[in-house]
Order: C-alpha cells, then sequence, then structure tokens
C-alpha cells in the first residue's frame, strides 16, 4: 500500500499527479488546529507532509504519530521546530537551490528601486504630478560604484555579491559566521565585523534565515551605525530587523530609504507607518515569486519528499542525522 501523505499547498498539475503515483494524498489547505481536527484520521496516518508557511511544532506533532518527512516549499524553515522533529526522527527537507538566482533578483531590485526611488516616482507619473522637466526632487542616489554590504553570505548572497560586483561595480563587504573564499576570491567581497558593515556600507543587504541569533539582529543600535545616507535592504526574514526601531530610524532620518520584502508580521498591517513612508519600498514577500521559480520549488518539495520516504535523500534535507 502507498504512504499516505498531507499535501496542503496546490500544486501543478503533473507535480501533483508525480505525487500521487507516489503516495495516496490528502489534499489540506492548511494545518490549523480546526482542520488538523477535522482531518484527524489522514493526520494519524500521514507519513509525509508536504507545503508552506504553516507552523508545525509539539503541539501539531502530537497529531501526526507515523510522521517520517516533512517537505517545505521554501528555503527557509524557522516555522518548524528542528529539534522536535528530530527528536521524532523526522526529516526536514527543504528547497534551498532553485531559488536562489530569483531572490538575488529581487533583493538587486530593492537596491535599485529604493536608490531610484522607482515606485514613488512611477506613482506620481501615474498622478499627473510629471508635468515639465523633472527637478532635484525627483532625483534618486547612484547605485554603481557605491558599497553594498551583505549580512549573510549564503548561496543567495553570493548570488547578489556576483551582480553587484561585476553588474555594478560595488565594492562589497560582507559579514557570516566563517570566512567565504569564493565570495573572496570571485567578487574582491571583504570580511568585517558587523560594526564596521554597518558604518561603511551605502547598502545593507540582509540575507539571513531566522534563528534565535538572528532575531533582531539589526535594532536601534545597529541602525544608528549606519550612514544616514544609507539604504536597508531586507529580503531574508522579518524579524532579523526590529521593525519599531527601523520605523524610528525612518522617521527621524537617520536613515534614508528601506526595501523591505519581509516583515515582522505577514500580511504586512495596512496601518504600519512604513506604508505612509515614500522612502520605503514594501514588498509581499515575493524574493522567489516567479513561475518559474515556484514551479522549480514545488517540483524540488516533491522529489525530496519521494526522496525522504523511500530512503533515497541525496540533498536538501536540514536534519539529515535522522536518516542514519
Ligand atoms: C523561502 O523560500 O524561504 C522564501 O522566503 C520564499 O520566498
Amino acid at each position: 500500500m502507498k504512504p499516505s501523505v498531507i499535501l496542503y499547498k496546490k500544486l501543478p498539475d503533473d507535480l501533483l499527479a508525480r505525487l500521487e503515483s507516489h503516495f495516496n494524498v490528502t489534499q489540506l489547505n492548511d494545518l490549523s488546529p480546526q482542520t488538523v481536527k477535522q482531518n484527524a484520521a489522514a493526520f494519524a496516518e500521514a507519513e509525509g507532509i508536504l507545503g508552506s508557511s504553516e507552523k508545525v511544532d509539539e503541539t501539531f506533532l502530537t497529531h501526526t504519530p507515523k510522521l517520517r518527512a516533512a517537505s517545505t516549499v521554501s528555503v527557509g524553515y524557522d516555522n518548524f521546530d528542528v529539534a522536535a522533529l528530530t527528536a521524532r526522527r523526522i526529516a526536514l527537507m527543504h528547497t534551498p537551490s532553485v531559488l536562489t538566482e530569483t531572490v538575488a533578483d529581487t533583493m538587486m531590485m530593492l537596491v535599485l528601486a529604493t536608490a531610484r526611488r522607482a515606485v514613488e516616482v512611477a506613482e506620481r507619473v501615474k498622478a499627473g504630478e510629471w508635468q515639465g522637466s523633472i527637478g532635484p526632487d525627483w532625483f534618486g542616489i547612484d547605485v554603481h560604484h557605491k558599497t553594498l554590504g551583505i549580512l549573510g553570505m549564503g548561496r543567495i548572497g553570493l548570488a547578489l555579491a556576483q551582480r553587484a560586483h561585476f553588474g555594478f561595480s560595488m565594492p562589497i563587504l560582507y559579514n557570516a559566521r566563517r570566512h567565504h573564499q569564493e565570495a573572496e576570491d570571485r567578487f574582491d567581497a571583504r570580511y568585517c565585523d558587523l560594526d564596521t558593515l554597518l558604518a561603511e556600507s551605502d547598502f545593507v543587504c540582509i540575507s539571513l534565515p531566522l534563528t534565535e541569533e538572528t532575531h533582531h539582529m539589526i535594532g536601534a543600535e545597529q541602525l544608528a551605525k549606519m550612514k544616514s545616507s544609507a539604504i536597508l535592504i531586507n529580503a531574508g526574514r522579518g524579524p532579523v530587523v526590529d521593525e519599531k526601531a527601523l520605523i524610528q530610524a525612518l522617521q527621524n532620518g537617520t536613515l534614508h530609504a528601506a526595501g523591505l520584502d519581509v516583515f515582522e508580521q505577514e500580511p504586512l498591517p495596512v496601518n504600519s507607518p512604513l506604508l505612509e513612508m515614500p522612502n520605503v519600498v514594501a514588498l509581499p514577500h515575493i524574493g522567489s515569486a516567479t513561475h518559474e521559480t515556484r514551479y522549480n520549488m514545488a517540483a524540488c518539495a516533491v522529489d525530496n519528499l519521494i526522496a525522504a520516504l523511500t530512503g533515497e535523500v541525496k540533498e536538501n534535507c536540514v536534519n539529515p542525522q535522522v536518516l542514519s
């Protein structure tokens, strides 16, 4: 008999067919307590789950005694209690490689959009304000040759460094848990401590996962160390930045602008002061959101679940110790 799995995200037809050729699939909308309660029998039998953006914690796991693998359609896995999964020998699979270039594109887009005020001036054009030759109140600041600081030199940080170095002749600073030889050799990236990076960068780009260590890593103290002409870009996870402190820095003018794809609360509440600020570009967490990349992520997640439940995992496992 085929193993049972719960699918809590819509998949393209061909990927659903692939999943169904291996498993008995129960499709649900989410993993909310109500859904779990209403489908208790399916959760009790499930050996795998596949989806994204839902919390998987101790409480949830009490309803899934047969679970052997969880496959998330994302690179980030901060919504999973990895320790709880590992203690139950449940493999956690994610999609790290397929979205790298697309998320790096998003970060570079935020750098350009904030520096050149692309969203703000486009809105002014739509509002009919472009009535003659534009003056300095429409001008932005240059991106090329400015210093780009990257927090977190993982795959995405590296892809951003490549774009900035070759495309925009930007000197690269980076801070990470360890030196990254490839970034230094290929893109002349210079490793430095956080304070130096904050003080010297024209753009501070966050490409970090959310962990206990990175939670509010950028707060009032760190923002105060940045140049008042600097721009903060966050496409990692919202809670890496203390959003209240960021709002204050933007309101006080101690920070020039911010380009944000992620927020402490998502969707961003409609009454957030960030939405009132012309110097903030706020995106709805679109880092990887292209048709091609979202398809590739879903395909990767399907393959990951098949590999995990057939004992053939070669890559993409967050807690490989459970496989042995
Ligand atoms: C991820 O995969 O974690 C991204 O945030 C999705 O865009």
